[in-house]
């Protein structure tokens, strides 16, 4: 009996006779709907099927796929919709104003865990279009933007392949929506079918993995649904306590974007990337597969999940991660701020001494987060896990002697002492709210470029903060210093960028937007974050790469700076072995190089 890989490989070369001939691709087991023809801007592509087209399925095929999962799909309505006396949505116009739920929209709007919650709310609304906003004006329009069309509130793997399936076959845009933190936009697309993971909340330990990998200490199995700190927060209460690489952010997921993008955090210095540390993924197909991906099974699938890019090669149900046994920590803080002085020369300089010890920090086993606005630098928390107060302080001597020095005013209370890393991630730690429209890019600096040019990076912090004559002091900055590479976790571990390992600083900048932004602002303002700004950080850190998640999506040349030479073409070759026609699409993500959003942010079409 021929096997599935070598039958596909049989009927791809039966169905090339029959390339065009759309309604015969399905009798020979074609995997997928036909694409549907466009012209754009002078340019021929094949589309996904979307409402209005022949192709879209019919009511009563919707009703089939909603039996299959369960009763779980729905019609998506925004929230923000309980606001406005109608909600046009794809599918026609509903009366949707209801006062009390409107004043809970609202109250919650900022919320992390709140929007995260939802079928389909991302935290940054620049990519939702912003078309249906919490309002006293309920005959303000509320239309669905870039949002999906329908929703599956998963609750069991077989849901999730039901929507595979389903957008599989009828060419659907497929949306795996987790918490919507995604800066890009990742997790919403216009018209779309949309997967929610948030139900698969499974939380299990084992003291002793037994599963393959040459690894036998603690670990944890999660469900694609959890989040940061609620494992953190399970994982302390184990006895003995235990932790896990989540990210410094609460509410970001741990088994979707986050590890498939990498995945950094507190604990990054000391045991790496969140992708480092996985052991095992459950996974469902392109081909609606049930499958495993570990060292020994589907190796190239488990590299590929490990760094290589959300949403890319299979939606995972579950994953499995190593833990460490809980320490006592330090923590710190640092504040320059207009309290204390206004006068910026003082304040750059103030910035300059903090980031010239970037890779010190981390050579003493630090993650410090830290924030720069116009005349403020917040840094909170410097962590130091598994070390004391007092070896904190003996860190920290140093830079508070340089900025002494140099005349630099700053508050700076003695390091705490913690009982455990948990303990410090509650106390310094903040929930972040979710922002208005904004433009987010990122880079981190290589090793060599702070010890080289940190006074180049620290011109090109200004750029990010004034970033025009007309948009002085709007720009804003997150920085997290940390050595993936710092306890010698080799390149090759996971599918991140080998130059990520050698970075000690990831810089986030942020430039804010209208919430009614026209087009053509919007063009201006990304035009002006890619060749302004990403300009002026490239050039003061070319050994620098760019993170998977936190980046612009847009920029030129993203395979080589998100994964880079040794790693890219690996990862293009995995997205033909796992989804050659394309069920899954995540902006600049490998192998999407002939797919396009086209009809200014809607429509995903391949180009022909
Ligand atoms: C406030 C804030 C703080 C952050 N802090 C950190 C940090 O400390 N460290 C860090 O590394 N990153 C951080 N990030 C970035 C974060 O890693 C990304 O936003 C990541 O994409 C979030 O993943 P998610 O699954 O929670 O979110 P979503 O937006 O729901 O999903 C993100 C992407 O993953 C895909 N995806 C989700 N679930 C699955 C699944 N089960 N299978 C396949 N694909 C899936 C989605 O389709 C989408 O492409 C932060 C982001 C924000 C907004
Ligand atoms: C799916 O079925 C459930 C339960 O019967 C129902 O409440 C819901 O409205 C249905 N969804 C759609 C999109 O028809
Ligand atoms: C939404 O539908 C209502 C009712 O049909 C209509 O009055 C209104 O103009 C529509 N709004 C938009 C923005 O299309
Ligand atoms: C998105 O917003 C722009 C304005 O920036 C508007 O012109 C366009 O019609 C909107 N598209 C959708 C699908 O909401
Ligand atoms: C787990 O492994 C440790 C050390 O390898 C061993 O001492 C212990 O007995 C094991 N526990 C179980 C439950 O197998
Ligand atoms: C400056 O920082 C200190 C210490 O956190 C804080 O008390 C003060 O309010 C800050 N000042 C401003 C203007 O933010
Ligand atoms: C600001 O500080 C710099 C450096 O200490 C100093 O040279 C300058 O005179 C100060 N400017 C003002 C206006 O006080
Ligand atoms: C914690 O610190 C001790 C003493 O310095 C060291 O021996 C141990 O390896 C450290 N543990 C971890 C997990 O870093």
């Amino acid at each position: 009996m021929m096997d599935r890989r070598h039958m596909s490989y049989f009927l791809t070369g039966v169905c090339l006779l029959f390339q065009l001939q759309a309604a015969l691709a399905a009798a020979c087991g074609h995997p997928g709907g036909a694409l549907v023809p466009h012209t754009w801007n002078g340019k021929s592509y094949g589309c996904k099927c979307y409402f209005g087209d022949e192709c879209w399925p019919a009511a009563n095929e919707w009703n089939t796929l909603n039996t299959t999962v369960g009763g779980n799909l729905a019609v998506l309505v925004p929230p923000e919709s309980a606001c406005h006396t109608f909600f046009n949505g794809t599918l026609g116009t509903i009366a949707t104003y209801d006062a009390a739920k409107c004043a809970v929209v609202t109250a919650n709007y900022p919320r992390e865990q709140w929007i995260n919650d939802q079928d389909a709310t991302l935290m940054w609304k620049y990519f939702t279009n912003s078309t249906c906003v919490p309002t006293t004006d309920p005959s303000t329009p509320c239309t669905p933007g870039y949002y999906g069309t329908y929703v599956i509130r998963a609750t069991e793997k077989e849901h999730i392949k039901a929507g595979i399936d389903f957008a599989r076959r009828k060419n659907l845009r497929l949306i795996v929506r987790n918490t919507g933190h995604d800066f890009m936009g990742r997790s919403t697309g216009w018209g779309a079918l949309v997967i929610n993971t948030h139900g698969f909340q499974d939380v299990k330990f084992v003291k002793n993995w037994s599963g393959p990998g040459g690894y036998s200490g603690s670990a944890v199995t999660i469900g694609a649904g959890v989040q940061g700190r609620a494992l953190l927060r399970q994982a302390v209460a184990q006895d003995p306590p235990v932790t896990v690489v989540t990210g410094e952010c609460p509410t970001v997921g741990i088994a979707g974007g986050f590890v498939q993008g990498g995945g950094h955090g507190p604990l990054t210095t000391i045991f790496g990337f969140a992708a480092d540390n996985a052991l095992s993924f459950d996974v469902v197909t392109a081909s609606g597969e049930f499958v495993t991906a570990d060292t020994q099974t589907n190796p190239d699938l488990f590299w590929g999940l490990k760094g290589g890019g959300p949403s890319s090669y299979g939606v995972v149900v579950s994953a499995s991660f190593k833990t460490f046994a809980e320490l006592p920590s330090a923590g710190a803080t640092l504040y320059i701020n207009s309290t204390l002085t206004t006068n910026t020369t003082l304040f750059w300089e103030g910035v300059r001494i903090f980031h010239s010890r970037a890779n010190y920090f981390v050579d003493n086993g630090l993650y410090v987060y830290f924030s720069v606005g116009p005349g403020s630098l917040r840094v909170r928390p410097f962590v130091a896990f598994n070390q004391t107060a007092a070896q904190l302080e003996a860190v920290l001597a140093p830079l508070r002697a340089d900025l002494t020095a140099a005349g630099v005013p700053f508050y700076s209370a003695p390091a705490g002492q913690y009982a455990t890393f948990f303990d410090l991630y509650l106390d310094l730690f903040e929930d972040e709210s979710a922002g208005p429209p904004t433009l987010t890019s990122g880079w981190a600096f290589g090793r060599v470029d702070i010890d080289n040019n940190n006074d180049g990076i620290i011109e090109a912090f200004k750029t990010a903060i004034s970033p025009r004559a007309d948009l002085l002091n709007q720009g804003y900055m997150v920085g997290h210093l940390f050595g993936a590479g710092h306890n010698s976790q080799p390149a090759g571990i996971s599918a991140t960028n080998p130059r990520f390992r050698a970075a000690s600083d990831l810089l986030l900048y942020l430039l804010p937007l209208p919430a009614d932004a026209t087009l053509a602002q919007k063009a201006d303002i990304q035009d002006l974050l890619t060749n302004t700004v990403d300009r002026a950080m490239k050039d003061a850190g070319p050994n620098g790469c760019a993170y998977v998640n936190e980046a612009d999506p847009y920029q030129e040349d993203w395979q080589n700076h998100f994964w880079g030479p040794s790693v890219y073409p690996r990862l293009q070759s995995l997205k033909k072995t796992w989804d050659s026609d394309g069920v899954f699409y995540a902006l600049s993500t490998p192998g999407t190089e002939q797919w396009d959003v086209i009809e200014d942010g809607t429509r995903l079409c391949k180009r022909l």
